[in-house]
């Protein structure tokens, strides 16, 4: 099986039970400042979930590519990647989980042909005053049961607590933020026979054991409570939240436990291969062309969707994937040439091209893969020598040289022991996990902030934001195009693109019509209707996003109407007043606009 033959059975699939297609949204989300990246299908639906209408209806499914930051330290085995695309059906009040778990299980092994004695299940075990999921494991028994198994607990059915089996965006009950949906989930996990258990995980496998036996090839969530100030309610709808791993469905598909010998990276390994001199089969060599080929996808669909290295925010962590694969390349070369890696960028470009590339100028993207090269050969140098100046290494150093300069710590200890010095991995290692605690912990924080300040500020400024966008096109023409959003309890910003350039007035002007519309007192309100006819009305819309055949567009009393998900204000009065606070230049006839 290939990945568009996968990609092509998983759309049918879900058509055949009545679900709509929803496009993927971009790796960085567009006006949602709660989450740095798109690291599930779901972020979009969020307020679909939360109770608002969906313009699809309430059975979709999509395929969005993800990317998760905080698996960067785990890349190097078989299964883990940072870029990854999720398979997912959502339902939004409609069935629950007898038809979900049901569907789930048909598609994998009528649709895909996997062997019903390979899949295993997991279930929410219980938290505090949330149940066990003893519904979940009476339906899998029946599920199992039709396909002549015995599915005892224990066996084929495993219980875990909230760690494994309690799905939200900022994990575990105990740190969802008020208003958060989240809810028990279901695991099905595939056991390659060919892998054996490693005792160096514990002496009993189990589907959520690390050994690399079980994978997780998809989580069916149950996302039927919020969190509140007084613990968790009902929500209005009972929906389901489901995601798959495409590479590991895939993998599962080839009985192959390497994600990594799939088409979805094969060929690029076999480019690297050629270009590095390396060979894949030699286990020395395996860790490092999969973290190569790992970061070398996930920064070329970064790129793509407008990421450029930094040292803020998305761009850092662009940085860090160029500059952690060009660390490996040194180490092999003695050099960072982009050379190494050209042609392994048009094979990744290549393989999705029908899927995510049409629109795409490839030499873009190795431009600033280029760029970022050129500069990292000299700082990789410099890490060197710093090396070099170091009398007495220790684990913290060895630490500050791996954050700083990406030297791994294999290389760091190599170099010192030349010099007579050891290293501990294991205190080397404690600084990384500790590290790694704070990246996590920041994350969430970024969810929490978010969730938190999208209630009212972060609305009033949603609101705002289209009557900018109009009001620019008042001031300067029908040329202007939004280019990208963004907004915090804090502040909006706003991107534009205008062939006429905004005169010494601009400011005011703008700030004049804005507040004059929201003293109007205009009413807000969206119509659901046919993608055609919203752009015969002239809605505005966003050219970076692609839309469904049915899209929902928002009015602001006469004056302005978009493509857009929402929530907004009801009345523009709610807003109270906007002032622009700078107007700055940020590209050839490309504007921001920063406002509060
Ligand atoms: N949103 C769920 C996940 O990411 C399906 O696992």
């Amino acid at each position: 099986m290939n990945h568009f033959e996968l990609r092509q059975r998983f759309s049918s699939f879900w058509e055949s039970k009545d679900h709509k297609w929803v496009p993927p949204i971009p790796l960085i989300p567009v006006n949602d400042s709660t989450t740095l990246f798109t690291s599930s299908g779901m972020q979009q639906l969020v307020p679909y979930l939360l109770g608002q209408e969906h313009p699809l209806g309430k059975r979709l499914y999509n395929i969005q590519p993800c990317f998760r930051s905080q698996d960067i330290e785990d890349i190097g085995d078989n299964r883990h990647t940072t870029f990854f695309e999720m398979m997912g059906n959502w339902s939004l009040g409609d069935y629950f989980k007898t038809e979900q778990l049901n569907w789930v299980f048909e598609f994998l092994v009528q649709e895909l042909g996997l062997n019903p004695n390979n899949l295993y299940v997991t279930v929410f075990s219980g938290w505090q005053k949330l149940p066990e999921d003893k519904e979940s494991i009476l339906i899998w028994k029946k599920i199992f049961k039709q396909y002549g198994i015995q599915a005892e607990v224990g066996e084929r059915i495993f219980k875990y607590p909230a760690e494994k089996n309690w799905w939200s965006r900022s994990g575990v009950p105990e740190n969802m933020p008020v208003n958060e949906p989240g809810g028990p989930d279901s695991e099905i996990f595939y056991k390659f026979d060919s892998v054996e258990h490693n005792k160096k995980f514990g002496d009993y496998c189990h589907p959520n054991c690390d050994c690399g036996r079980f994978i997780e090839i998809g989580n069916s969530v149950f996302m039927q409570y919020k969190k509140t100030e007084s613990g968790f309610v009902e929500l209005p709808n009972k929906n389901v939240d489901f995601g798959g791993g495409l590479e590991r469905i895939l993998a599962a598909c080839c009985n192959n436990p390497d994600v990594f010998l799939t088409d979805l990276y094969k060929p690029l390994i076999n480019q690297l291969e050629v270009d590095l001199g390396f060979n894949y089969s030699n286990s020395d060599n395996k860790k490092s062309l999969r973290i190569i080929a790992d970061h070398l996808k996930a920064a070329v669909f970064l790129i793509k969707d407008g990421v450029v290295p930094s040292n803020k925010e998305q761009g850092y962590f662009l940085r860090r994937l160029l500059r952690r694969l060009a660390v490996k390349i040194y180490q092999a070369k003695d050099e960072v040439s982009f050379e190494y890696v050209k042609k392994s960028i048009s094979v990744i470009i290549k393989m999705y091209h029908d899927v995510y590339f049409k629109d795409n100028n490839a030499e873009d993207i190795s431009g600033i893969v280029a760029q970022e090269f050129a500069k990292f050969g000299q700082t990789i140098k410099q890490g060197f020598k710093k090396i070099k100046d170091i009398d007495k290494i220790s684990p913290k150093l060895a630490f500050d040289l791996y954050q700083s300069y990406g030297f791994p710590f294999e290389i760091t200890k190599e170099i010192f022991e030349q010099r007579g010095q050891s290293l501990s991995q294991e205190e080397f290692n404690n600084y990384v996990k500790e590290h790694k605690k704070i990246s996590r912990r920041s994350m969430f924080k970024k969810f929490k902030g978010g969730l938190a300040d999208k209630e009212e500020q972060t609305i009033k400024y949603h609101t705002a934001t289209h009557l900018i966008h109009q009001a620019i096109t008042d001031l300067l023409g029908e040329t202007v195009r939004q280019e990208g959003s963004n907004i915090t309890a804090e502040r909006l910003r706003f991107d534009f693109y205008s062939n006429q350039k905004p005169d010494d007035n601009f400011k005011d002007k703008l700030e004049k019509i804005v507040n004059e519309k929201i003293k109007q007192g205009l009413p807000v309100r969206y119509e659901i209707m046919p993608k055609e006819k919203a752009y015969k009305i002239g809605a505005k819309s966003f050219f970076k996003e692609k839309y469904p055949d049915k899209v929902k567009v928002y009015f602001i009393g006469e004056y302005s109407k978009e493509f857009c998900g929402g929530p907004h204000v009801a009345n523009t009065s709610e807003i109270g007043s906007i002032k622009i606070v700078k107007i700055k230049k940020i590209g050839s006839d490309l504007y921001r606009v920063y406002a509060k």
